[in-house]
Order: C-alpha cells, then structure tokens, then sequence
C-alpha cells in the first residue's frame, strides 16, 4: 500500500501510532534497560598495548629519559605501576607493604574537602612527606568552652579536642578485567539501585522488612563512581591520570604531578606523559584479561547457590550491565555497626562537632566508613582481603561483614560447617585470569626507596 493511497485521516491515525509506538520504545528503553548492550569487549592496536606495557613495568627516575617533565617524583610510593599491581600476573593486587596512606582533612574552611595521599618517598630529602608533617600543618583543634546565648540564659559547652586528620591505609586492588567495569553504564548501576529500592519499599508496605538497605550511588565528575574502594572515579582513564600523578609523580596532559605536602608552591613541571604515552598506558590497562569463574564440581555449584540464598550476591551482583561473573553492585555500604549511642563515634560518622561551625562533608561525599562493594572476580588470587587488607583469609573477610550486611553474615555464620566451605570453596573458583602475562623483570616488586 503506497502512503498516496491512504485518506488524510489515515495518515494522522499513521502518524499517532507512530509517535506511540516511538513514545512506547523510550519509555521502556529509559525503564527497563541498561542503555546499548556491550557488543564488543574492550580493545586496542597491539602497538598501542605493547608501548602501555612498557610504561607500566618501566621504573622511572628523576628526569627519566622517557618522561617529557622532570620524571619520577617529587613525591612517589613506587618507581613503577607493576611495584605494586603484579599479584596473580602483570596488572594484578599488592601486597600489604604496599599500602597507600591516604587523608581526608576536615577542618579546611577555605578548601572543605582536602585529600591525598602521604606519599613514602620524596626524590630531595627535604619534601619527604611524614604523617607526622601532615599532623603539624592541621593540628588538633583544641578543646574550647563555648557560651550560647538562648534568651534568657545562658548555656556553656566544652567541646573536645577534635583532630581534623582522617587515615586510611589503602589495599592495591587487581586490575584484571577493568576495561569491561568501563564499559558498564551509569544506567545500569542507578536501574539497579533504583529496582532494589522499590521492591524494598513494596516488601516494607507489608511488613516484611528487607534485611539489607539499599547502598548509595556516588555520584562524581562525569557519572556514576565505579573505580577506587570509595568509588571516587567514573572512568578508567581518569583513575590512570590519577594513579599515574598520585603513585609516581608523572604529570599526564590532564592531571598534574602531586605536590610535595609541604610546598603547596612546588611548581609542576611539564607532562611527564605525552598524550600518545597516557592513551597507551590506558590500552594497556583497559585490556588486560579478565578473571574467571573456573568450572564448577558439585561442592563449588552448592557454595554458588548458598551465595545467593545467604544474601552475599544482594551487594555482590554476579552480573552487572551486561558484564557477566563481576560480583558487585558498585554502591556504597557500611560495614561497620554503628557506635553505641552516647559515645563519639568518631570512624562511623566523624563529622566535626557543630560548635566548631566548620564546613560538613557534602552527602554525596563517602562517610569514612563507607566502602563500595568491590567486585569479587579474581577474589581467590587477590589476598589479603577489605580496602585495608586488614583480613587475611576469606573467611575473615566475611566475618569483618558487619553494618549493613550483618544480617547476611548472621545467616552465613548459621550455615553448617561444610555449607560454609562449599560457599569459600566457590569464591575460590573466582580466578585471576589464566593468560595473564608474568612480569618481565619480577624485581620490581620490591620496595622502592630513595
Ligand atoms: C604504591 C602502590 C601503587 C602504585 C605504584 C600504583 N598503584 Fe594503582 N592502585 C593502588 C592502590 C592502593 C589502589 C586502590 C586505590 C583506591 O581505591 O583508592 C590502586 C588502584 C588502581 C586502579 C583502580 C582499579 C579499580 O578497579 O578501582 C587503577 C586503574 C590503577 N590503580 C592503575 C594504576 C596505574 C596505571 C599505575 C601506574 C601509573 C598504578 N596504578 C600504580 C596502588 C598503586
Ligand atoms: C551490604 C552489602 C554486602 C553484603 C550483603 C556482602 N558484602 Fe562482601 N563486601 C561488601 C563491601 C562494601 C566490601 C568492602 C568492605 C571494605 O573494604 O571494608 C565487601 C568485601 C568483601 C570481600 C573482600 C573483597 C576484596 O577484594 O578485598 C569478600 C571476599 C566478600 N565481601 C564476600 C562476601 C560474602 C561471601 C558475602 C555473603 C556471606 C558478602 N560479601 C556479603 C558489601 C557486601
């Protein structure tokens, strides 16, 4: 039938079907999808990859001949990527030692979220950075007594001495597979939150209360966080910049190299990273393997099923935006329990007291306590456990489950003693990836000094 054929109110019926039919489309498209499905996984030109490789294992020094700024420093943890990301094969965890010590100051009026790291090596003695530096330049506010005014009389508080230093150590995490964490979008995270919350809401109106809450999206420059244990980065390639200036003090074309603690002045040299360098860097990383799930036997499949029924996979999502096997939902919880009332609770929401009239974190800001759920593939050759590496086992790992996921834990702490190796025997089948390349020179692991 040719359209010339159809009476001109055929043709408006035409068009409003179409204009339903388009209507019906979006609706679903923005509701019950996670936006284009990923068609092809993350790719690279072997140059590119083979020049990224390079720079990840090179270990730089000060005015290193590859570097188009001053090199190394002047302030760095390692010498090279893979000092610290080379567990299970190039790209991989860390080891303890390795730790990043990481800071949060709360008492800036000027600038209210400052953070960093305290880095453990300077390349001159006199920028060296030290907690104890740190602790100098935003001393302990000491303890005041203040008089308010409500009328009639008068009322006087003595606030404690409150420290604005927050610490963390920081746990290297795996880079396997992160190229296809890029690639999951925003939607799909937010869809989920979103459908978690509404079952949640459906299950509370009658009465039966969801035993684990829904955790927050963070939301940074760019979208949804998916990188870091805070989920403080939206894109892979922006971690890099950060990893490349924070880690060895390489300058790239859109992130500066870190400046010495004490000398905020320190003038950043040029790049250190070409532009053609960082996108090889980024191939490199974005495709390294990912892990895998090894074949299950019966004990692994039973472990498997009890990680669903237990509540595990509630947080640890087995597929997430067309990525399959990744274990998480990339939402922030708390595995804390809260302070018990009455006392200061520092770790648990440590904002400073109100009195002191300084800028609070803003509610988008992670709480310290607060921790993304990280993806649990590669979890078997990824030892020790938690953002600060402070479990050594897995088992101690899931005990540490507490605040939010504490009824879970409850119910995996009531499973017989072999349910409960069935379940750690299945997270031993969550393998780093098999082809991951060894390191060309194993030495590089050790600590870096001076
Ligand atoms: C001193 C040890 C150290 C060095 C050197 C280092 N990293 Fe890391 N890396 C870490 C730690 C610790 C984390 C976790 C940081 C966080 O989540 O806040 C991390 C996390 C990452 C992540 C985020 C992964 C994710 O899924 O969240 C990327 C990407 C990364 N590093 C890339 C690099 C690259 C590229 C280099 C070299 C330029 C590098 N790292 C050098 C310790 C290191
Ligand atoms: C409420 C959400 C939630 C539930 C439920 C939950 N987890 Fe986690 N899981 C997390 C978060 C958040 C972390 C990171 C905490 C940290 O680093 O301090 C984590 C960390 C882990 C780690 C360490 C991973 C690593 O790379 O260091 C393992 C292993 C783990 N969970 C297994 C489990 C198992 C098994 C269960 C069920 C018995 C479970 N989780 C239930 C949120 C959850």
């Amino acid at each position: 039938m040719r359209l010339s054929h159809l009476s001109p109110s055929g043709v408006r019926r035409l068009v409003g079907f179409g204009f339903l039919g388009i209507t019906v489309v979006a609706a679903y498209w923005s509701f019950f999808t996670d936006g284009f499905p990923i068609l092809w996984g993350p790719s690279a030109s072997a140059s590119e990859i083979a020049e990224g490789r390079e720079l990840f294992e090179h270990e730089w020094t000060p005015n290193d001949p590859l570097a188009h700024g001053d090199g190394l420093g002047p302030v760095f943890n390692a010498r090279s990527c893979a000092a610290c990301h080379f567990q299970g094969g190039l790209g991989g965890g860390g080891a303890t030692e390795h730790n990043v010590l990481s800071y949060e100051i709360l008492s800036r009026l000027d600038d209210p979220s400052t953070h960093g790291v305290v880095h453990n090596f300077s390349t001159d003695p006199q920028t060296k950075e030290t907690l104890g530096g740190l602790r100098r330049l935003h001393p302990i506010i000491k303890s005041r007594t203040v008089v308010t005014n409500t009328g009639q009389c008068a009322m006087s508080k003595t606030i404690p001495d409150f420290d604005p230093v927050r610490t963390e150590t920081i746990q290297t995490t795996a880079l396997f597979g992160v190229g296809w964490i890029d690639l999951i979008s925003d939607r799909a995270i937010l869809r989920h939150a979103r459908n978690r919350g509404i079952r949640q809401a459906a299950r509370e109106m009658q009465l039966e209360f969801d035993d684990v809450p829904v955790g927050r999206v963070r939301h940074v420059r760019g979208g949804v966080g998916k990188f870091g244990w805070k989920a403080q980065f939206a894109t892979l390639s922006e971690f890099v910049a950060a990893a490349c200036a924070n880690e060895l003090g390489l300058g790239t074309p859109t992130v500066a190299q870190a400046k010495p603690l004490s000398m905020p002045q320190h003038s950043a040299s040029a790049p250190d990273l070409d532009r053609k360098q960082f996108r090889s860097l980024v191939a490199f990383v974005k495709t390294l393997p990912k892990p895998v799930e090894a074949e299950a036997d019966q004990a692994t499949a039973h472990g498997k099923k009890l990680f669903a029924t237990t509540g595990c996979a509630v947080c640890h999502v087995p597929d997430m935006g067309g990525v399959k096997i990744v274990y998480s939902d990339f939402l922030l919880y708390t595995l804390e329990d809260p302070p018990p009332p009455g006392s200061s609770g520092d770790r648990y929401d440590s904002e400073p007291p109100p009195e002191l009239l300084l800028p609070t974190r803003s509610e988008n800001e992670p709480k310290p306590a607060e921790w993304k759920t990280p993806p649990l593939w590669g979890v078997a050759d990824s030892a020790p456990y938690l953002h600060d590496g402070s479990a050594p086992t897995l088992h101690s790992a899931i005990m540490k489950h507490q605040g939010d996921a504490k009824t879970v834990t409850e119910k995996f702490k009531a499973l017989s003693a072999s349910d409960q190796a069935a379940l750690l025997s299945f997270l031993g089948t969550l393998k780093a990836p098999p082809e991951a390349s060894q390191l060309s020179n194993p030495a590089v692991t050790r600590l870096a000094s001076r």
